[in-house]
């Protein structure tokens, strides 16, 4: 029993120690450290508590960074991680010395889950090949070429409202748009999820960026400790998504193989990579020990989707907060439908690419979307060659984990005074110019800004300016105006959907 008693004692003397240990790392840097880290959770016990998003917890964060300081010291359980709140150094660390910082650190491991080997978490040299390589499929040149596609989207959605006036939930609908969107742009698939929420593809999709609570714990695990991750071999996406996914691109792509077919989607952009490199080959150009990357059907699948980790949601979250915001704001509403209707009758009736992509105050209503609810609240990189913080004497090992939370510098009020307020003209020309660089960030800077971000914006207007050229958007009775975020998504989210009331416009009635 008292063997027993000293054995408890030693256990518990222990793990004080190594608390108290793995919670003093900054302190013992000199550099600062935000209060109040909590073992074992560290500085993020909200958010595994299901009590706060992880985008918000990192907002309280940026509030506790000494004025004094460019940064300051935290934990992610006992992992240490620097959260930066000056701009200066956000931007240098993004770009100057992106050498630095160039991965994310998030866990990939391409033999267990195939579906994981996208850019957006490929690390290092492979990222790098992988991201000149897919670089030429993103120019507006192969964005318009997409463009017909997602107008027929576009119409569809007016469309399933039915005439109206009526009541719908309008974060549902959203998604539903840019499933059909990215289905046929990024799958080339024609999955009509608009008309049939029940489609299959759409259910798969919805598997693929809603885990259930088990597995994103576990991705979330994998993620905090990628290195215990990938020694387990551990699946962070489900296998049976990993299995719909890969023999969906790898069915279509026989298809078009057997049958000489071409599109213009984008897994036929990927599809002509495929065949310029068999080709290379072919020819003997390609000299031995040359760097390339060649793109199996796993990485051409992975590729596809990661329209939907990373482009789906973001996009389709976008569009249902500025209709929500067009609804508590009428009168920017009413600005926006002059512009919509004026824009549409100088092109006959008919909005092109290049009417969606310059329409100057959808663009503005869009951009300040963006400000109040940036999709990824958070920018991560990692450190990935020891790094001296400019002007002081601290150095970043290797390893650290580095977090700049956008959200939080959106909201700040010496950059967007009034941060609460909707305001477009935050981004007129002249008010634009007189901000402060690198505290605007919602598709993120440097070489690693978002890959997709024109064909993001794309979808995201075009579905704008279809529902608004045809309907009003109201609040009704279950509009929630104090919108409170998913504390299981990364993803800014609203828990309670977004409840709005569309009636015909006048020009329509
Ligand atoms: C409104 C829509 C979107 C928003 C707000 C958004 C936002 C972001 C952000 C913040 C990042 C991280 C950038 C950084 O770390 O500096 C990112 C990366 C990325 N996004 Fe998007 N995104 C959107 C749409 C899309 C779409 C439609 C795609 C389609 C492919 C996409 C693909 C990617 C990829 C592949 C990366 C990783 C880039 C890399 O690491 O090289 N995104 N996005």
């Amino acid at each position: 029993m008292l063997a027993l008693a000293a054995l408890a004692a030693v256990a518990c003397a222990s793990l004080a120690l190594y608390a108290y240990y793995s919670l003093s790392y900054w302190s013992r840097r000199g550099i600062p450290q935000i209060p109040k880290a909590v073992f074992p959770f560290g500085h993020i016990w909200r958010t595994v508590l299901f009590q706060q998003s992880f985008g918000e917890e990192c907002s309280g964060l940026y509030d506790k960074v000494p004025a004094s300081a460019p940064l300051a010291g935290a934990y992610f359980f006992t992992n240490p991680a620097v959260v930066v709140s000056d701009p200066d150094l956000i931007k240098k660390m993004l770009v100057k010395d992106f050498h630095h910082f160039h991965d994310r650190g998030l866990y990939i491991n391409e033999d267990v889950d195939p579906l994981s080997g996208h850019l957006f978490l490929m690390p290092g040299e492979s990222w790098r090949l992988l991201s000149n390589k897919l670089s030429p499929t993103f120019t507006s040149g192969k964005m318009k070429l997409m463009f017909p596609i997602m107008e027929q989207c576009a119409r569809e959605l007016a469309e399933v409202l039915d005439g109206g006036p009526g009541e719908t939930e309008f974060r549902d609908l959203s998604a539903r748009f840019t499933t059909d969107v990215i289905a046929s742009c990024a799958f080339g698939l024609e999955v009509h999820s608009l008309r049939n929420p029940d489609e299959e593809f759409r259910y798969w999709s919805k598997r693929l960026v809603s885990p259930t609570i088990v597995e994103s714990l576990v991705a979330s695990f994998c993620n905090m400790f990628p290195k215990i991750a990938n020694i387990f071999r551990i699946h962070s996406v489900p296998t049976d998504v990993d299995t719909y996914f890969t023999n969906l691109v790898k069915d279509t792509m026989n298809y078009r193989d057997s049958h000489k077919m071409s599109s213009g989607d984008f897994l036929q952009l990927l599809m002509n990579l495929r065949d310029d490199q068999k080709k290379a080959e072919e020819d003997q150009q390609k000299l031995a020990g040359s760097k390339d990357m060649k793109l199996n059907t796993g990485q051409l699948a992975a590729q596809c989707s990661v329209f939907f980790l990373a482009g789906f949601e973001t996009s389709s979250t976008t569009m249902s907060f500025a209709l929500h915001e067009l609804a508590l704001n009428p009168d920017i509403q009413k600005n926006l439908q002059q512009e919509i209707d004026e824009t549409t009758r100088k092109s006959n009736g008919k909005l092109t690419y290049d009417d969606v992509m310059t329409m100057p105050y959808l663009d503005k209503v869009v951009s300040e979307t963006l400000r109040k609810y940036p999709p990824v609240p958070v920018l991560n990189r990692e450190v990935t060659q020891k790094y001296q913080v400019p002007d002081t004497a601290w150095l970043l090992e290797k390893g650290t984990s580095v977090i700049m939370p956008v959200l939080a510098l959106h909201y700040d009020p010496q950059y967007f005074p009034q941060p609460q307020r909707f305001d477009p003209e935050r981004f007129s020309e002249e008010q634009k110019n007189s901000s402060h660089d690198f505290v605007y960030l919602p598709f993120g800077d440097g070489p690693r800004i978002c890959i997709g971000m024109r064909f993001g914006l794309m979808q995201t207007k075009i579905g704008l300016a279809s529902l608004l050229s045809r309907y009003n958007m109201e609040t009704c009775s279950r509009t929630v105006k104090e919108l409170k975020m998913d504390p299981l998504s990364f993803i800014l989210n609203p828990t309670s959907g977004m409840w709005l009331r569309y009636v015909p416009s006048t020009q329509e009635a």
